[in-house]
Parts: structure tokens; sequence; C-alpha cells
């Protein structure tokens, strides 16, 4: 993998990255040395090199099982408990596997709270044999509970409460939390959510992992990917030779010029879930104190025909940033055809990922001339090694530019405010107060 800078010259001089060069050697010791806000939550930084080779094995063991008795295994999980893995599965996936009877076929449950979502899938899961992962660090959060406790009571009509048992695995805080209490009750098989390792940071934990192989995807080629970022980032921090502390010091160059808000931009619909983990990461840690830049996503040749003209012309305040993949999976060529009716044939004989990529490389030169400064993240192909290598990548990448904007990158204390009203208009005890000011601000 390789950053690519040339679409920013006309944006940024050479002295910006120069400027950003001591900060982002500041924010490196601050990680390295765990001096910073959130210093608890490092956890992830030696993650890959030091991920055990019986807990590997031990995760593929139970994977193997889940595969052998599951046409289909649901993940339940929100946020960092889930996204990680999704981004990695669909990644992966044949684009059509629902359709193409794969199995098992991994489905999602305990990220939102539609009513109609749930009982599609129950109608589902009626008919599938299953199993499914419950993982919440917490232990407490609604949204998995909520999903968990209906699907729990589905698992136990179905297979009675010994085989349901067998088809279940927690993913949780090694002590705390009711998920805990729960598994420990009920004798689930477990995984424990390190300390020091947040949800949107642990998809090389258990959280990810275990899915991930149950989905068929090798773990190890994974991890493999992430070591090869980790340690390059500790060989050789500095901005030279560092396309993490490249990535880091051009995102501050250009928030500190306004371009406040970050497109990640992809020409495969197999790395939309990669975008939305992404977007996980940057948003939530470090969209604080009124700072930070909106992460945002699309789906190119797709939303050039939606959002591009919004790109090319609307409020310059925007940056992208490009993953490009240069080899397809696959090799499928435009036919030539003698009457050439819808006359295509000068790209007759072409491969499709050809035509993509010159769509890329002309969307990016227009995007350039309409103010739109452009990094390129360029992949030989998505692969497990790949995706290891990008989730390591943007980690750092994510840790460094929080230590520059100044913010905690770690923790995420905006996510209660909703949930503190959801429950006091929900009634939950010990919120009694917040419902009746809610009750007065209502009727007002
Ligand atoms: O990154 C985070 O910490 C959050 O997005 C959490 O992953 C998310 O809120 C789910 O939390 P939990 O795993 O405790 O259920």
């Amino acid at each position: 993998m390789k950053i690519e800078l040339s679409h920013l010259e006309p944006f940024l001089g050479r002295d910006a990255l120069k400027n950003a060069e001591k900060g982002i050697a500041n924010a490196y010791q601050t990680i390295y040395n765990k001096t910073g806000a959130g210093n608890d939550f490092l956890g992830w930084v030696h993650l890959p090199s030091e991920t055990d080779e019986s807990l590997i094995a031990d995760i593929e063991q139970t994977a193997k099982k889940l595969r052998e008795k599951s046409e289909l295994f649901v993940v339940v999980g929100i946020g960092g408990s889930y996204l990680g893995a999704r981004a990695v599965i669909e990644a992966l996936s044949g684009h059509f596997d629902a359709l193409n009877g794969h199995k098992p076929f991994i489905v999602y449950a305990g990220h939102n709270m539609s009513e109609d979502y749930l009982k599609d899938l129950i109608a589902l899961l009626d008919k599938k044999d299953y199993s499914l992962v419950v993982i919440s660090k917490s232990g407490t959060t609604t949204e998995p509970a909520i999903a968990f406790r209906i699907l729990k009571e589905h698992l136990i009509n179905k297979y009675g409460e010994k085989e349901a048992t067998s088809r279940i695995v927690a993913i949780t805080d090694k002590a705390k939390g009711a998920l805990k209490q729960l598994a420990n009750v009920k004798g689930y098989k477990t995984y424990v959510v390190p300390d020091d390792v947040g949800g949107r940071f642990s998809v090389l934990t258990p959280v990810g992992l275990l899915p991930i192989a149950v989905a068929g995807i090798d773990i190890r080629q994974l991890i493999k990917g992430a070591v090869e970022i980790e340690k390059m980032c500790q060989a050789n921090p500095t901005l030279n030779d560092n396309m993490v502390s490249q990535y880091a010091a051009v995102r501050q160059a250009l928030y500190d010029m306004n371009k406040t808000n970050e497109i990640m931009v992809n020409y495969e619909p197999r790395l939309v879930y990669f975008s939305e983990w992404w977007k996980q990461l940057f948003g939530e840690s470090h969209g604080k104190e009124h700072k930070g830049i909106f992460p945002a996503s699309v789906t190119f040749s797709t939303d050039l025909h939606s959002m591009g003209q919004y790109i090319q012309d609307g409020l310059r305040n925007l940056f992208e940033t490009v993953i490009s993949v240069e080899n397809s999976g696959h090799e499928l060529r435009i036919p030539h055809e003698d009457e050439d009716l819808d006359q295509l044939n000068y790209i007759a004989g072409k491969r499709i990922s050809e035509v993509n990529h010159k769509a890329e490389l002309g969307t990016i030169l227009a995007h350039e001339d309409g103010g739109v400064p452009n990094i390129r993240i360029v992949i030989p192909e998505v692969s497990a090694f790949t995706l290891g290598q990008l989730i390591y990548f943007f980690e750092m990448s994510c840790a460094l530019s929080g230590y520059t904007l100044g913010v905690n990158p770690f923790d995420q204390p905006g996510v209660e405010a909703y949930k503190k009203n959801m429950f006091a208009l929900l009634g939950k005890k010990g919120f009694e107060e917040r419902t009746e000011a809610l009750r007065k601000r209502l009727e007002a």
C-alpha cells in the first residue's frame, strides 16, 4: 500500500507539511510513551504484533464449529462492536452471496431499534439454522441488549436451552456489565474485549476476529497486514518515509485551511462498510469541543451521479481521500459489437476496471480543478492482508490527528446525551429528574 499526495500540490505549499512535522513527532511520543489524554486506551497500538497464537487458534476453532451448524450467523452489536467486522466481511464477500446460498451468510442485529428490521430478521431465522455472537464491551448498550433478548428467546424456542447455549458466543468485558453476568449464568462461550481497547479500535480483538473468522476469512492475514504497518510506524515515524504520518499531517494542514469536511471515496461497492467503519473511527474520535473534520463518504462512480455536483461546485470546505484499488479480483472485458448502436466500440476489449480507473483519474483531476484537494491511498487489491494494513493505518493516523487537533481521541462523552434523554423518556429508574424536565420542555 502507498499514499499519493501529488494532487495536493496546488493547495498545500511544501512548508505546510514541514510545519506539521513537529506536531506529528510529538503525537507519536505521546502515544508510545502513554502521556496523553486517554492513555489508558492505547491497547490497540501493539495489539497486532502481540496477539497470542492461542487466542487466534481458539477463535478459529470456535468459528469452525459455528460455521458447521449455521446457514446464517447473526452479529449482534453496534458502533465499534460491529462496524469493523462488517467492514472486513463485506469487503471480502461476494456481492450476491445472500442470493447464492453462501453459508454461513452473515447478518447483523442490534445496530438499530427498528421493529420492522427485527421482525423481518426473525421471519428469516424461522427458516434457517443459525447461531449468533453478541458483542458489547460495556455489556449494557440498549440496542444490542434488546436484539439479544429477542434472539435468545427465539433460539431457545427453536433449539431448546442446551443447543441454544452452544449457538451463542458473548464478547464483552472480562468482569463487569450485564452481558458478562448473563453469560456467566447461562454458560456461554465468551471472549474478552481488552480493558485498554475502545470499541472503535477493537476490530483486531475478538470483537472483529470472531465474526470475520466465522465468515471464512483468514484472520491471520488480517493481523499480518496490521503488524506490517505497526512495525513501520515504530521503525520510522518521521514524515519523509511514513505514510501514516503524512496522512495525519496533511489532514491537519487542510483543516487549518478551513477544509473541514473529509470525504472518503471508493470505486468499489464492497468498500462501503469500510467507509462506515472509518467514519465512526474519525468522527467519534475527533468531533469534540466544537472541533474536528466531519467525515463523510461516497461510492463512485455511483455517487458521481448524485453527490458529484456538490463536490465539484458546492461549498469549498471539502477534501477527498480516495481508496484506490489497483487490481480487481476478476476479469471482465467489454465486448465488441459490429453494429455499435450504443457507440461503445471505442472501449471494446478493455477491462471494466480500466474504465473504472480512468473514471477515478478523470474525477480526481476534475475535483482538483474545482478546488477539492485529493489524497490517494493505493492498495494492490482488496484482501485480508491489505485490509489489515488499512485498519492499522487509519487507527494510528486517527490517534495522531486527534492529538495534533488537541482532543482526547479515545473518549466519546457526546454519545451520552441522547441516551440520557431516551432513558428519561422511557422512564428508566434514576432518570426521574430529567424525565420531569423533558416533560415540561415538551409541553411548553
Ligand atoms: O467506539 C465506541 O466506544 C462506541 O462506538 C461503542 O463501540 C458502541 O457504543 C458500542 O458500545 P458497547 O460495545 O459497549 O456496546
